[in-house]
């Protein structure tokens, strides 16, 4: 085989985020952008000769071409072998699952999540461990160093293309790519650790459900799970086929994005139980029957069911949540009488709580539920999760989620999110926070007096790294809690989130609105920020 190497000189933007390189496609396909990146990885990680590695994407544009050429390089950098799902398609859980099932050195995902997809849309590219989880901050660091002064990327020289739509072995140079079923091998993990027998029977006794798979990557495996294996009709997934554009909609399973599917479950005649995933399926959403289950509440009543699952029966290690998560399955965890731990945004730290055994469950408010299955967030997962309760306890959505709030009371939750404004702006907000924190303490505003204000920081029980500057906090001294956040996988501005807590022990408020509960909360957050005078937003962009 003949390599190539080609001279190139460094881009100056190609620091990891909160999962991953995320861009433009535009700035994507420019030339060299993405084999800098590629070969930048690939100098960080000191492949072994004929290592293994797994490629694949959610399918969005720009996914194949990619694929192209990663397998290209990763013949000219070594590798024996590299495994990737049919038509270059492969979920962000399934990735993770694949790596850790054929044990390989690690894998390269390309997605950008829930953003949108397209010639005008986002591309992104994110490196994952042997664990199956995204690379800890260390590797990352180290990638975006050597994006910094690279000088030249290996390609291998070949002109054809690389066949990816029939299962089976072909040869790259001395290199082996393996086009795999990309769906097989997370369905049998899926069916080894969920009570198929009772979803099944739950299902043929007119319990009915929609899954809405937003035109993403979860399509071929919720047709696989739900109809074909579990029995479901086949009317229950929409959205099934995957478009390289979403079908020009925002693959984010939230309340604004998934309106399609909100609308048929807050609709008449409405299904049992809605959920859909993002474009890449780590993210899920949960929904009754004109009902919704915050994602928060969603980590903690998973956690007090666990028991009921075939694959956690046997108990609990411990639970994680991050920092902005509502601290409802902290409740849970007091309860079971196991360890619950508080990490920064992203998923890259809960790899280590499970490799060392620490927790089984974790969750994020942003839609990221998951377990030591894999080591990502797994929509699908979250799903078959809820379904293996349901049918359990033969019980509707909310009075499950009811009866939880009667047991471990309420964390009344919202995020607000300000897309897409102006750096200046935002880090003007951040650093007036910090500014006022010794004021803030002094401060009464209502009912409410501020007993701390930090910016939250994460040393790791495990390697004892530590994370700072991940949020703002100011903790009420009645439990209730503001968060501010920058976030890291924006594309376009800044976006600011404000997180909303307060907790509601007593069952008799249950009928509260989130939105007119937190209101108070929300126009102190306001008015110390001074967000809609640095901004000029008079509202969020997304609530949930
Ligand atoms: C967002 C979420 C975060 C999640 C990440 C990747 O990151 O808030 O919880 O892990 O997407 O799905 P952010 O944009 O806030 O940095
Ligand atoms: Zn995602």
């Amino acid at each position: 085989m003949q390599v190539r190497s080609v001279s190139t000189t460094p881009f100056s933007d190609q620091k990891p985020g909160t999962s991953g390189l995320r861009k433009r496609v535009g700035i994507f396909c420019q030339p060299h952008y993405l084999e800098n990146f590629v070969q930048s990885i690939f100098d960080s990680i000191a492949v072994p000769q004929n290592a293994k590695l797994v490629l694949g994407g959610d399918g969005r544009y720009y996914n194949r071409e990619a694929i192209q050429i990663i397998l290209k390089m990763a013949a000219a950098n070594g590798f024996g072998r590299v495994l990737v799902g049919r038509g270059g398609i492969l979920s962000t859980p399934a990735a993770s699952c694949v790596i850790r099932k054929y044990r390989t050195y690690g894998g390269i995902i390309l997605s950008a999540s829930h953003n949108p997809g397209g010639p005008d849309g986002d591309f992104g590219i994110k490196y994952n461990t042997a664990n199956g989880g995204p690379a800890p901050e260390k590797i990352t660091e180290a990638i975006y160093a050597a994006s910094k002064t690279i000088s030249q990327y290996r390609i291998a020289d070949i002109a054809q293309e690389i066949s990816l739509d029939k299962i089976g072995d072909s040869k790259l140079g001395d290199m082996t790519v393996s086009v795999i079923d990309p769906v097989g091998d997370y369905a049998e993990l899926m069916e080894s650790l969920f009570d198929f027998a009772a979803i099944r029977a739950l299902l043929s006794n007119g319990f009915r459900i929609k899954f809405d798979a937003m035109h993403a990557v979860t399509g071929p495996y919720a047709r696989e799970i739900f109809i074909n294996r579990l029995g479901a009709s086949p009317d229950s997934v929409i959205n099934a086929e995957p478009l390289p554009d979403f079908g020009g909609g925002h693959p984010d399973p939230n309340l604004t994005y998934a309106h399609e599917l909100v609308e048929v479950l807050y609709g008449d005649n409405a299904p049992d139980f809605g959920a859909a995933s993002d474009g890449d399926g780590d993210r899920n959403m949960i929904l009754g029957r004109h009902f919704f289950v915050t994602p928060s509440d969603s980590l903690a009543i998973i956690a007090a069911n666990a028991h009921l699952v075939p694959g956690y029966k046997l108990g609990l290690a411990g639970i994680a949540r991050s920092m902005p998560t509502s601290a409802a399955a902290d409740r849970v965890a007091v309860a079971l009488n196991i360890p619950c731990y508080e990490t920064p945004t992203g998923w890259k730290f809960f790899g280590n709580l499970m490799d060392a055994g620490k927790v089984t469950l974790c969750g994020e408010e942003s839609f990221g539920t998951g377990s030591d299955h894999v080591r990502e967030k797994d929509g699908l997962w979250a799903v078959l999760f809820w379904l293996n309760i349901l049918a359990v306890s033969k019980q509707p959505v909310e009075g499950i989620v009811r009866e939880h709030w009667a047991r471990f009371g309420r964390n009344v939750y919202s995020r607000h999110d300000y897309e897409g404004i102006p750096i200046d702006a935002a880090n003007g907000v951040m650093k007036l926070l910090h500014d006022r924190f010794g004021d803030l303490l002094e401060a009464h505003f209502g009912n409410y007096k501020v007993l701390f204000c930090d910016d939250f920081s994460y040393t790791d029980p495990v390697d004892g790294s530590i994370s700072t500057g991940q949020g703002v906090r100011i903790g009420f001294t009645d439990g209730s809690r503001i968060v501010f956040r920058l976030s890291g996988t924006g594309t376009e501005g800044a976006t600011l989130r404000i997180y909303l807590e307060s907790f509601e022990p007593d069952i008799a408020q249950h009928h509260l609105d989130a939105q007119e509960a937190l209101a108070e909360l929300i126009s102190i957050a306001l008015e110390i920020s001074e967000l809609r005078e640095r901004t000029g937003r008079a509202c969020p962009t997304v609530i949930t």
